[in-house]
């Protein structure tokens, strides 16, 4: 959180300076710091209330119509944020080093915002996405700049520092407090409120929630940072399928939303969630490139791939515990096995193999798809788990961010 109040503090500077401090008089001997702050002190209400024979702007309360954050995993807008406290601004020290010609400028003082926000990401594997209000709060900020000047005429022939940067850094000595609303866009209850809550025993019951919230869950949630999943982005990688090292590019897995539920149930005392489900259609298309043997065909070539399934039956085992946030009880899933076979059919198609030798290709393709349940072990074994993987990451995003009561009977 520390680097959205850092964003905004630079967004703080660059109005600062911009406006600021185009002069500063200087009526103290530069060596006498006391002086210095005492002076820098009496104008600090000048300052921040705006001098307009010097065209400096009202930086209390001071106006930033649009600042863009972008972080790592966060892009948050803030707009007509107004920001409060510079004029209780406490100087700690001013020193001029006529030498290095640099000014150093120390000062405190507690800072407000409030602003209209839009963000969508996460912070430190949060979720995060909301568009409100933000108000931020911090205590004790201080504030240190260093800007180089030289010393040049003004237009009535006197000297002037003339300041020619800045740099700057900052410490919040004592907390920062953030307050959004409308955070997960108020949706503060039941996510997937159509959908009936099973007590953890009634098995029947789960069966037709999972099955019920599945269409609900693969169109994603945005507000909890849940990607759409009935064509599910496949990240590149390289897989290691026994003899063959085989890369997918831009690849998408479709169909995850013709998953039929067979079994769901819970062991509270060992805390396993038992799930197993089969797909009925799903399909994958990408770029490939591939090298090495499968079984005991070589095959090398990269081009497109295209993989097809029917009747995909998984069943994937799911240790959970129960954490309490915020005084509430969430249902974390936190690790899983997993178990597959291809039942009915598998279809492998993959273009411009060994350069696009069409007889080599052809021999490769036809035994690739004469062995389909055997070669979809091997070939579909990482590609589905990897798939199982995002969307168990999904799941455990969904559960941390719905207290149980919210999706069982207790
Ligand atoms: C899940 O647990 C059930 C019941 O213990 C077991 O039959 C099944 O093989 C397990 N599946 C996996 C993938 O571990
Ligand atoms: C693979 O796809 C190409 C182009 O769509 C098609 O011409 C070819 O018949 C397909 N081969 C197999 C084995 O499905």
């Amino acid at each position: 959180m520390g680097a959205i109040f850092c964003a905004l503090l630079l967004a703080m500077q660059l109005t600062f300076i911009q406006s600021a401090i185009p002069r500063v008089y200087i009526k103290c001997s530069v060596w006498d710091s006391g002086c210095l702050a005492r002076q820098a002190q009496i104008k600090v209400p000048a300052l921040t209330s705006g001098i307009p024979e010097l065209f400096t702007e009202i930086l209390d309360p001071m106006l930033v119509n649009f600042a863009r954050v972008n972080l790592a995993g966060l892009k948050m807008d803030l707009n007509n944020a107004v920001i409060q406290g510079l004029k209780n601004a406490v100087i700690d020290r001013i020193n001029i080093d006529t030498a290095s010609r640099q000014i150093q400028l120390v000062y405190h003082t507690d800072l407000t915002m409030k602003s209209r926000y839009s963000a969508q990401g996460s912070i430190l594997n949060l979720p995060f996405n909301g568009d409100g209000e933000a108000v931020i709060s911090a205590k004790k900020v201080h504030m240190e700049y260093l800007m180089p000047f030289d010393i040049s005429k003004d237009a009535f022939g006197r000297d002037v520092i003339d300041l020619k940067g800045l740099q700057y850094w900052f410490d919040v000595k004592d907390n920062v407090r953030f307050d959004f609303t409308n955070l997960f866009y108020g949706n503060k209850g039941q996510i997937f409120s159509s959908v009936e809550k099973c007590s953890y025993t009634d098995f029947k019951c789960l069966k037709r929630s999972f099955q019920k919230a599945l269409p609900l869950f693969t169109e994603g949630i945005p507000e909890l940072g849940i990607e759409r999943m009935d064509e599910l982005v496949v990240h590149d990688k390289t897989y290691k399928l026994g003899g063959l090292d085989l890369t997918l590019k831009d690849a998408r897995l479709k169909g995850l939303k013709t998953t039929v539920f067979d079994h769901v149930s819970i062991d509270t005392n060992k805390k396993v969630l038992f799930t197993s489900y089969h797909i009925e259609k799903c399909s994958m298309k990408g770029k490939y490139e591939g090298v090495g043997t499968i079984k005991v065909l070589p095959l090398r070539g990269s081009g497109e791939i295209f993989l097809k399934f029917r009747n995909v039956a998984l069943s994937v085992n799911s240790t959970y515990v129960m954490e309490n946030k915020n005084n509430k009880e969430y249902f974390i899933p936190k690790s899983y096995t997993f178990d597959y076979e291809v039942k009915d059919s598998a279809h492998f198609n993959m273009t411009n193999l060994f350069s696009g030798n069409e007889e080599l290709s052809n021999a490769v393709l036809t035994f690739l798809n004469e062995n389909w349940r055997e070669v979809s072990k091997e070939f579909g074994k990482p590609i589905i788990e990897e798939q199982t993987r995002q969307i168990f990451k999904n799941v455990v995003k969904y559960f941390s961010n719905s207290p149980v009561t919210e999706i069982f009977l207790l």
